[in-house]
């Protein structure tokens, strides 16, 4: 059983406890707590705790710090995001953009500590070295330059052109799929899954990846500024590449359907063996409209 609310919390406190303690620029620490306090639907640390509830019932420390560290990765990621150089963005999580509240410099800075402070929480983990090793491997590589930051790159080199479907899969797997892979391989690794079990996690995680930026971009079509808490149709004006682009919104939404039933029946797998995957399953509404 995770107790979500407890858990989140415990999250929050870790984030907010490491920036207190390890930054000695007020400006600096203010506009980073700014950005972790504005809150979010703090996915991906859920993901993780629920991976791991497949494995093991109460949710340690280690799980705790863990996930702080791949939000943190995350929360650092929003921010670049929004900067004028990058996707331009006024509102965020129901709140102005670190930028418009900080100015650029300060937001820059506020993302590179965030980041770097992921790292010295996992590295502080209360977790076998083995399994830390491990983590703080997969969170470089997923955070990095053939995760997140090269599939953001790819992102904005894409503005203005006409994608193949699989060019921008390719885009959508890495900008947001590998950061929710590290989570759920993450939750996997801590509570002790086998390696072949970690194989099939990366297959889940994949299709959840996938997903969740179909989602998203069927959301800043479908949705509105008020129920998003960031500005609604920035796609558009951006010229981005996105499934509703290419697809348009009726195939978009048959691709999330198809990502999230295929994801579904490898949680049933797990079921099938005799794990715990209440957690996961009800996850999975998270990533369907
Ligand atoms: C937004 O992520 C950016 C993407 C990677 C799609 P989330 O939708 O998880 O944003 P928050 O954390 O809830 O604000
Ligand atoms: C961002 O994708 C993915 C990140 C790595 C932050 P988007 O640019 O679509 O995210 P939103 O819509 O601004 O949240
Ligand atoms: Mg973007
Ligand atoms: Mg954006
Ligand atoms: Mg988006």
């Amino acid at each position: 059983m995770i107790e979500t609310k407890a858990f989140l919390e415990s999250v929050e406190m870790t984030m907010l406890t490491a920036i207190s303690e390890q930054t000695n620029e007020e400006q600096l620490a203010e506009s980073m707590r700014y950005s972790v306090e504005a809150g979010g639907k703090r996915i991906r640390p859920l993901l993780l705790a629920s991976t791991y509830a497949l494995y093991q019932k109460n949710v340690s420390q280690a799980v705790c710090q863990v996930a702080a560290a791949v939000e943190l990765v995350h929360t650092y990621s929003l921010i670049h995001d929004d900067l004028p150089a990058m996707d331009n963005d006024d509102l965020r999580r129901g709140k102005p953009t670190n930028h418009k509240v900080f100015g650029e410099a300060l937001a820059i800075l506020a993302g590179d500590g965030l980041l770097t402070l992921a790292f010295q929480v996992l590295g502080q983990a209360e977790l076998a070295d083995d399994k830390k090793v491990a983590c703080l491997t997969l969170l470089a590589q997923t955070a990095g330059t053939l995760g997140m930051v090269a599939g953001q790159a790819a992102d904005i080199e894409a503005e203005g052109k006409q994608l193949s479907l699989e060019q921008l899969q390719g885009i959508h797997a890495r900008k947001t799929g590998e950061l929710i892979r590290f989570s759920v391989i993450a939750g996997g690794i801590i509570g002790g899954a086998s390696a072949k079990e970690q194989a099939q996690l990366d297959s889940f995680a994949r299709k959840l990846g996938l997903a969740f930026q179909i989602k998203d971009d069927l959301l800043d079509v479908l949705a509105t500024t008020e129920e998003l808490g960031k500005t609604a149709h920035r796609d558009s004006v951006l010229q981005k590449s996105t499934y509703p682009q290419l697809l348009g919104i009726q195939k978009a939404k048959d691709e999330l359907t198809k990502q999230v039933n295929e994801a579904r029946s490898i949680v049933q797998d797990f079921a099938e063996k005799g794990y715990q995957t209440d957690a996961l399953e009800a996850m999975m509404e998270k990533f369907t409209l």
